[in-house]
């Protein structure tokens, strides 16, 4: 992975329909979503809409495929379809069109989610016109005072790119040993806590200008309990294991320290105070609600049930689903499949991870364009 380039390039979810796809393992973002639905539901009715107001424009950032992307939307449509007959409801207007705008990288296994929208739109109540954006959103994707309302659930986690210092071999903040933070120095978290700031701004910063006035945002991102504890849970999939697997491929030989060194994974749990103070610097929103989710992790209860090996197969499958395309960007895919192999086998021997119930936080946030 050239660290000078930014993730846009290598950064996607694994596409397609397999064990290892995101649409096969989305359940964590799932529960996330059934978890923030409520809060979704009272933000969209929040919205100021002037009568007559149409196409209503909403966007999905970070849509990626599968389940989720559909519930999501269609909570949306749902909530506004019922807000607009409330609004317009005695009058001979029309109902307002609904346009869905659904946002990714262009990594974005597109084709698997037009498919599917072929069915969904076509043959659902719940109709609304539809179009993909491939782009980043950390940069501008729509034109000024596009869009009505946005959303963007358990994306923004994911930061532009591992921040610069953490790419300074031999530096305080060179991450030796770890792939994640959690456990990392502090100069080293404290690098990325930076790139996440920065990212976050930039993030609203060109949403203040897509929004109209009276328009959603919500957000939805992986976070953590309080400011000063970094445990955000997601610690079982990207510390121990990971770390396990990457020092099996060093002790086979197959790679250098340094380079299972150079690979960060580029997610960062952020705390309600950073997100409130990011939305404060930015200015143009008003904070609606915010709340920190425990989210129990559903596939840790699911497999608990069953026997070792299949737990270690399904933890390695769900990190691949968001991992493997970034990570065969870096090592390619002998060593790719290799390093997977060696995270089940790890995964499976691991007694307390087996034991344990694990959750993981997120935290929503509404806010309204003022
Ligand atoms: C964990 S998935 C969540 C997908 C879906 N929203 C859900 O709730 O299941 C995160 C998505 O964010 C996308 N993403 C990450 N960084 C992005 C960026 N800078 N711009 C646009 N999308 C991004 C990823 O490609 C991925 O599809």
């Amino acid at each position: 992975m050239d660290t000078s380039r930014s993730l846009e390039h290598v950064l996607s979810m694994q596409g397609g329909e397999d064990d290892i796809s995101y649409a096969k393992n989305s359940y964590g973002p799932a529960a996330a979503l059934a978890s923030s639905k409520p809060m979704l539901t009272s933000a969209i009715n929040s919205i100021k809409l002037t009568k007559g107001c149409s196409p209503i424009k909403i966007a999905d950032l970070g849509c990626a495929v599968g389940d989720n992307t559909f519930d999501t939307v269609d909570t949306v449509i749902e909530v506004l379809r019922q807000k607009l007959t409330v609004v317009d409801g005695e009058s001979d207007q029309p109902e307002p069109e609904l346009e869905v705008f659904f946002c990714d990288l262009p990594s974005n296994d597109f084709n698997t989610l037009f498919r599917s929208l072929q069915e969904k739109v076509n043959g659902s109540s719940k109709k609304y016109f539809a179009a993909g954006v491939p782009g980043s959103f950390y940069g501008r994707l729509f034109p000024k005072g596009h869009l009505h309302v946005v959303v963007t659930m358990s994306a923004l986690q994911w930061l532009s790119q591992i921040p610069e210092k953490v790419m300074e071999k031999g530096s305080k903040t060179w991450n030796k040993g770890r792939a994640w933070i959690q456990g990392a120095e502090g100069e080293v978290v404290e690098a990325y806590a930076e790139q996440s700031d920065k990212d976050l701004v930039q993030f609203l910063k060109c949403r203040k200008e897509e929004i109209v006035e009276g328009g959603v945002l919500f957000m939805l991102m992986g976070g953590r309990s309080s400011g000063s504890d970094l445990d955000s849970g997601l610690k079982h999939l990207f510390t121990t294991l990971m770390d396990q697997a990457w020092q099996d491929l060093v002790d086979e030989g197959l790679i250098e320290e340094d380079k299972r060194d150079g690979f960060n994974i580029p997610v960062y749990p952020r705390s309600t105070e950073e997100i409130a103070n990011a939305i404060d610097r930015c200015g143009g929103f008003k904070i609606e609600e915010m709340k920190v989710l425990k989210i129990a992790d559903p596939m840790n209860a699911k497999q608990q049930m069953k026997d070792p090996e299949s737990y270690g197969l399904a933890m390695a499958n769900l990190v691949q689903a968001g991992l493997k395309p970034m990570v065969e960007a870096y090592l390619g895919p002998d060593l790719t499949r290799k390093l997977f192999k060696q995270y089940a086998v790890r995964a499976a021997a691991n007694k307390e991870l087996l034991k344990e119930n694990s959750s993981y936080y997120m935290i929503a946030v509404s806010a309204i364009r003022v």
